[in-house]
């Protein structure tokens, strides 16, 4: 296999690899080593069944089941989550800047999404590196920080938006979590920014609007341009990222086309 880095901030392309077999030993130390150092993997040209899919993300860690999302889901993969947008669709999936689940206490490591469908043109994914948001603070701002926790939450739907049914309350661990603002990566040891403007309410042993301004700051100062790479999907285009230290946001420019992916979550 080849890396070739995407642009500066963050992003490899990872050429020459096959993900539909199991990764050799030392393939799989570099995928998980480049993971890691580049944050964010683009591969071309894969075709995955289900299985296959699950299998490769399966390599890194336990797969994760989304606590509450029900809509569409696969038959006999509930580890696969089917993002659609239709031609009609006005809304995307995730449509402001995030990390994913991080109102769970233990978020997690990573996701594999597999774009099945994309639109002619459009629909790219931007992402954004956590370590340069982190690095690019004052001192002074980082010595404040250090001292700050911060409540992630999330409005859970009572019913599944699509059938009307009742959701499970039982697949939703927590809908609030507390982080650090800084959080030390474990597998990098590298420091990173750990808020987002999706999850983020306030920080703890303050008020909402006590929170706003900063909080506010910081989610803009971490998703500026050179902190970002931008991800171009075809059919059989496959990304691999670290969602502990990046955050993403996909581009809803492609109305009147359909777009489909499947995310398989790995768990720390
Ligand atoms: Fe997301």
């Amino acid at each position: 296999m080849r890396i070739e880095p995407m642009v500066g901030a963050l992003g490899a392309e990872i050429l020459d690899i096959d993900l539909s077999a199991p990764l050799p030993p030392d393939t799989f130390a570099a995928v998980r080593r480049a993971l890691f150092d580049y944050q964010v993997l683009v591969f071309r040209d894969q075709k995955l069944t289900l299985d296959q899919h699950k299998n490769f993300a399966r390599q890194f860690g336990p797969l994760h089941i989304h606590p509450y999302i029900l809509a569409r889901p696969l038959d006999g993969h509930p580890e696969v989550l089917r993002v659609v947008k239709e031609k009609d669709d006005r809304r995307v999936f995730g449509e402001k800047w995030h990390s994913d689940v991080t109102f769970l206490t233990r978020p997690v490591l990573g996701s594999v999404l597999y774009a099945v469908e994309t639109p002619s043109k459009g629909g790219d994914t931007l992402f954004a590196n956590m370590y340069a948001a982190h690095d690019a603070l004052s001192p002074a701002m980082r010595t404040m920080l250090e001292g700050l926790s911060a409540i992630h939450e999330t409005p859970v739907p009572e019913v599944d938006p699509e059938t009307g049914r009742p959701l499970e309350p039982l697949r939703l661990v927590n809908r609030s979590g507390e982080h650090p603002v800084l959080v030390v990566h474990p597998e990098t040891g590298r420091k990173l920014l750990y808020v987002n403007s999706t999850y983020t309410t306030h920080f703890k042993g303050m008020t909402i609007e006590e929170s706003r301004p900063l909080l506010d700051y910081l989610c803009q100062h971490a998703t500026q341009a050179a902190f970002t790479c931008r991800v171009r999907w075809a059919p059989g285009t496959v990304t691999f990222w670290d969602n502990r230290s990046t955050q993403h946001l996909p581009i809803n420019d492609y109305h009147g086309e359909r777009r489909e992916m499947h995310r398989v979550t790995v768990e720390t």
